[in-house]
């Protein structure tokens, strides 16, 4: 008999290390994984390419019921095509950085993606970080994690990517919002990976999941 499809919800602030945590863990378990911040990068992407401020909330609103968001999974992981374009690393860039919290405080962008995003239950079990994950995509999932880190650490990882990002302010923005602010969610277990190495952090998630009931043949892969 096959396994029913499981959700493991990872969320947290920026540059905490869930990514990896979730990219590690969802090719040790054989699970899809699912980036969501990817998908809120795309449509802050979206508006620089139309030249729209993603302030005017209307606009956004009009942009996002013409633009065609496709979600698909490629070896694995989670892809985002804007009509028909494939965004790939210039969805981190600093411009994006700075427009993809305003954007992400939009509920219909939310809806719109949610929708997106819980459609991949479909395809299969799934890995999901974001910052809603486990209090509005799927709250209804046992399997719950929050990684946290401190803000000296998590800045000091995305220079180490070569990377500028306010993380401070977008996390106060991520946090703040009414619709879906970062919050640990209901029934998740906190993972302050500060002083942890991404091993240490995927074995004590691994632990978690364990403990919450998370299926044997699943965690033995
Ligand atoms: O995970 P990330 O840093 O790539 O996410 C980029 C932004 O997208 C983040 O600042 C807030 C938003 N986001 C969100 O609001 N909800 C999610 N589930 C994922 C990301």
């Amino acid at each position: 008999m096959n396994s029913p499809t499981i959700a493991i919800a990872i969320d947290g602030p920026a540059a905490s290390g869930k990514s990896t945590v979730a990219k590690t863990l969802a090719k040790r378990l054989g699970l899809i994984m699912v980036n969501t911040g990817a998908m809120y990068r795309a449509v802050a992407w979206a508006t620089i390419q139309k030249n729209i401020d993603p302030t005017d909330t209307d606009a956004v609103i009009n942009m996002i019921s013409e633009v065609v968001f496709t979600c698909g999974v490629e070896d694995g992981f989670s892809t985002i095509l804007v009509d028909g374009f494939y965004p790939g690393e210039e969805l981190r860039q600093d411009a994006v950085n700075g427009r993809v919290s305003k954007v992400a405080a939009i509920p219909e962008v939310r809806k719109l993606l949610v929708a997106k995003q819980r459609e991949y239950l479909r395809l299969g079990s799934v890995v999901m970080e974001g910052r809603d994950i486990g209090s509005v995509v799927f709250p209804d999932t046992p399997f719950k994690l929050y990684i946290d880190a401190s803000e000296e650490v998590r800045l000091a990882r995305r220079s180490a990517e070569g990377l500028a990002d306010e993380v401070a302010k977008r996390d106060a923005e991520d946090s703040k919002r009414k619709t879906s602010p970062l919050i640990v969610a209901d029934g998740a277990t906190v993972i302050d990976s500060s002083e942890m190495g991404i091993e240490e952090v995927v074995q004590a998630a691994m632990d978690i999941l364990r403990e919450k009931g998370a299926p044997e043949e699943l965690l033995n892969r």
